[in-house]
């Protein structure tokens, strides 16, 4: 008897580890999502130059189940312009044939950040008027280059502390706060003078999923770019969370409801709930990510059609930026580092079918 039920517990917790014995949706977790109303659900990738861009198993997971492609970082600053006014879209390029081919969305990331800036910025001693002229010349021959084919633009990424004051960096430490106003009038104005005046602009950031001073500051900053006549179309939610820690469905819902009342869309750009410490394929552990990956995605679901979908920051462990910025944490997507799908990719595809979740 005491076998009987030993073997019976050892079964169950190998039906929960990862991989799980399910099948996944055969239409994809996009065409869910589009189901309940939202524009997609997407991934972003590290493409091209990097193992990605050849792994042919995770490209056909990545055309069938996501709908938006947001570039990884072949948009930043220091890959689009290395020297001062010399640009390469040579990897923007090729990252945008990929989502072509695969008729994805492109959410464009990102314009005007802290890190990730080319050395002729950071190591140069600018004058604000000088820093102004090299924002101004980045973001029009960005923004043009890439036209129509982005749906919006992350026109200024993270910008704040914790408590909502500005961070450093070389664009705050040298204009002033005017320089988050300026990357948004220009982007405005770049799109303006090519006629692509739908693409949308957007704040991107992480730390704005909870009700809270850095939210409140967010709003702030969005009611002075209007009272400036400048557009601003939406909030990025990084929702970069920890397993047992995220945010509840409550707090999730009312911070997304908040920036939907100020006018804005929202969407989820940059989810994965990644484990603080080993184990990270224990069928708890696996429950526990399945819980909080199905609140994050059900929280977009509840606020309507304003939460225009969810992007999760790539889509398997192995590629997942975590272990690299964080030693010891990882675990954090919807598939193991053998593209088998966890207990988290069926919360999810549950919670986009309007099902209770059965492995939570
Ligand atoms: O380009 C070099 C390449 O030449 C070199 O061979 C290789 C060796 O490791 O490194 C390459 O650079 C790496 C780059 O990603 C491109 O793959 C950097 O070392 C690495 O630090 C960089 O990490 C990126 C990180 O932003 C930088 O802060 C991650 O891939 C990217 O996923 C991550 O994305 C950010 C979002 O933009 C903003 N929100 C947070 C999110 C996660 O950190």
């Amino acid at each position: 008897m005491v076998s009987f039920i030993a073997i019976t517990a050892l079964l169950a917790s190998l039906v929960n580890a990862a991989p799980h014995s399910k099948d996944r949706t055969s239409v994809g977790l996009n065409a869910l999502a589009q189901g309940r109303g939202k524009q997609w659900f997407g991934s972003a990738a590290d493409i091209p130059g990097t193992a990605e861009t050849t792994d042919t198993a995770y490209l056909k997971i990545l055309h069938h189940e996501f709908g938006e492609l947001t570039p990884a970082n072949a948009l930043k600053f220091m890959y689009t312009e290395p020297e001062q006014n010399v640009f390469n879209f040579t990897e923007g390029d090729e990252f945008m044939r990929l989502a072509e081919r695969y008729q994805s969305k492109v959410r464009c990331h990102n314009l005007v950040w802290a890190s990730q800036v080319s050395d002729f910025v950071t190591s140069n001693t600018w004058t604000a008027e000088e820093l102004k002229a090299v924002m101004k010349n980045h973001i029009f021959k960005t923004v043009q280059h890439f036209g129509k084919r982005c749906y919006s633009w992350d026109v200024v990424n993270e910008a704040l502390n914790s408590d909502g004051t500005f961070s450093s960096s070389v664009w705050y430490d040298t204009i002033g706060e005017e320089y988050f106003y300026l990357a948004f009038q220009y982007a405005q104005q770049a799109l303006a003078q090519i006629g692509a005046q739908n693409v949308k602009l957007y704040y991107n950031d992480y730390g704005i999923e909870n009700p809270g001073t850095k939210v409140d500051a967010v709003l702030g900053l969005v009611k002075n770019l209007r009272k400036r006549g400048i557009r601003i179309d939406g909030v990025g939610l990084e929702s970069h969370f920890i397993v047992g820690e995220t945010p509840s469905l409550t707090d999730q819902v009312a911070t997304k409801r908040a920036y939907i009342n100020a006018d804005l869309d929202v969407v989820v750009t940059e989810l994965d709930i990644r484990f603080a410490a080993e184990p990270y394929y224990s069928a708890d552990a696996q429950n526990q990510q399945a819980a909080d990956y199905y609140t994050s995605v059900e929280s977009c679901l509840q606020v309507g059609r304003r939460c225009l979908g969810v992007v999760v920051w790539d889509f398997d462990d192995a590629y997942s930026w975590v272990p690299s910025a964080f030693a010891g944490q990882g675990g954090a997507t919807l598939f193991n580092d053998t593209l088998e799908a966890k207990p988290a990719y069926y919360a999810v595809s549950e919670a986009l079918q309007g099902k209770k979740c059965t492995v939570c």
